[in-house]
C-alpha cells in the first residue's frame, strides 16, 4: 500500500483529486467505483469546481457505488442515491443513466445482490474510491465479513448507526440495514484510492496499514491489492510508526 500523509483535510483532498484526474484522463470513459460519508466530500467539490472551470467532461465516464440504506427510496434526502446526485452527479455533466447503486428498495435483496455483482462483472473499476469507518469497515463491509464474500446485505453494528447518526434528524432515523459491495468486489478495482481524515480514524488506519490482514479489520485487505494508495491527513495517521511520504 502506498501511504501519503498530508498535513490537512484540504491538501488531502487536492491529492485524492489528482489521483482521480489521472485515471479520467488517461481514459475518458473509465468506470470510476465512488462512495458516500463525508470524507469524499472535499474531493467531490474540487471535481465539480474543476469541470466549471476547464470544462471536463464525464459525459463517457460511468459510475458505480459502493452502498446504498435498505428501504430508503433514491428521492429520500438521506439516501445514497441522492447524496451523490447532491454532491456530485448534479455538478457535473456525467449521464445519469451511466450512474448505478443499489436499489435500496429492492423487493427481493438476493435478486438485487445477484444483479449488481453481475454489473459488476461487467464493467471492471478503474478505480475504486473508499472512506474508512472506525472500526475498520470498508462501504458497510463491518468487522467478520468474510474477504470472499461479494454484494449482500448487512445489519449495521451499534457502531456504524451511532457514527451515520449525525446525517439524520434522530438516531433512530437511521435504517438498520444496507446494501453493500462485499470485499470481493472492492479489491477487483484495478486501483484503489482510500482516504481517511481526523483523529476518530487514527486507530483504524494504524491496524489497515501495519496491523495484522484479518477480516476483524475489513481496510487490511488492501494491503494484499497490488495498486492501493491510502491518502491520510496528519491526524488520521497520527498512530502510524513507519516513515511514509509526506505531501505538502
Ligand atoms: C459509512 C459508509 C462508508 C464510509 C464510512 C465513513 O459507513 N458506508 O462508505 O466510508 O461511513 O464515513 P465518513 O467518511 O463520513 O467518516
Amino acid at each position: 500500500m502506498k501511504v501519503i500523509i498530508t498535513k490537512d483535510y484540504q491538501t488531502l483532498s487536492k491529492k485524492a483529486f489528482d489521483v482521480m484526474k489521472e485515471v479520467i484522463e488517461k481514459k475518458p470513459d473509465a468506470v470510476l467505483g465512488l462512495a458516500t460519508g463525508s470524507t469524499p466530500l472535499g474531493l467531490y467539490a474540487l471535481m465539480a469546481e474543476d469541470h466549471l472551470k476547464t470544462g471536463r467532461s464525464y459525459r463517457d465516464i460511468r459510475a458505480v457505488n459502493l452502498d446504498e440504506y435498505y428501504g430508503l427510496s433514491p428521492e429520500n434526502d438521506q439516501s445514497y442515491r441522492y447524496f451523490m446526485r447532491h454532491n456530485l452527479f448534479d455538478k457535473i455533466d456525467i449521464l445519469l443513466e451511466n450512474t448505478h447503486i443499489e436499489n435500496g428498495l429492492a423487493a427481493d435483496p438476493a435478486e438485487e445482490c445477484a444483479r449488481y455483482n453481475a454489473l459488476l462483472a461487467a464493467m471492471p473499476r478503474d478505480i475504486q474510491l473508499l472512506g474508512i469507518g472506525e472500526n475498520g469497515h470498508i462501504a458497510f463491509n463491518e468487522p467478520g465479513t468474510p474477504f470472499d464474500e461479494e454484494t449482500h446485505t448487512v445489519k449495521l453494528t451499534e457502531s456504524t448507526i451511532a457514527a451515520n447518526a449525525r446525517f439524520f434528524k434522530s438516531i433512530d432515523e437511521v435504517p438498520r440495514a444496507a446494501f453493500t459491495m462485499g470485499p470481493k468486489n472492492i479489491f477487483d478495482a484495478k486501483k484503489i484510492l482510500i482516504l481517511a481524515t481526523g483523529k476518530n480514524k487514527a486507530q483504524a488506519v494504524r491496524g489497515m496499514v501495519e496491523g495484522e490482514v484479518t477480516p476483524d479489520l475489513p481496510a487490511s485487505l488492501l494491503q494484499k491489492h497490488p495498486d492501493c494508495i491510502l491518502i491520510a491527513d496528519s491526524e488520521a495517521a497520527s498512530l502510524l510508526e513507519g516513515d511514509y511520504h509526506k505531501a505538502e
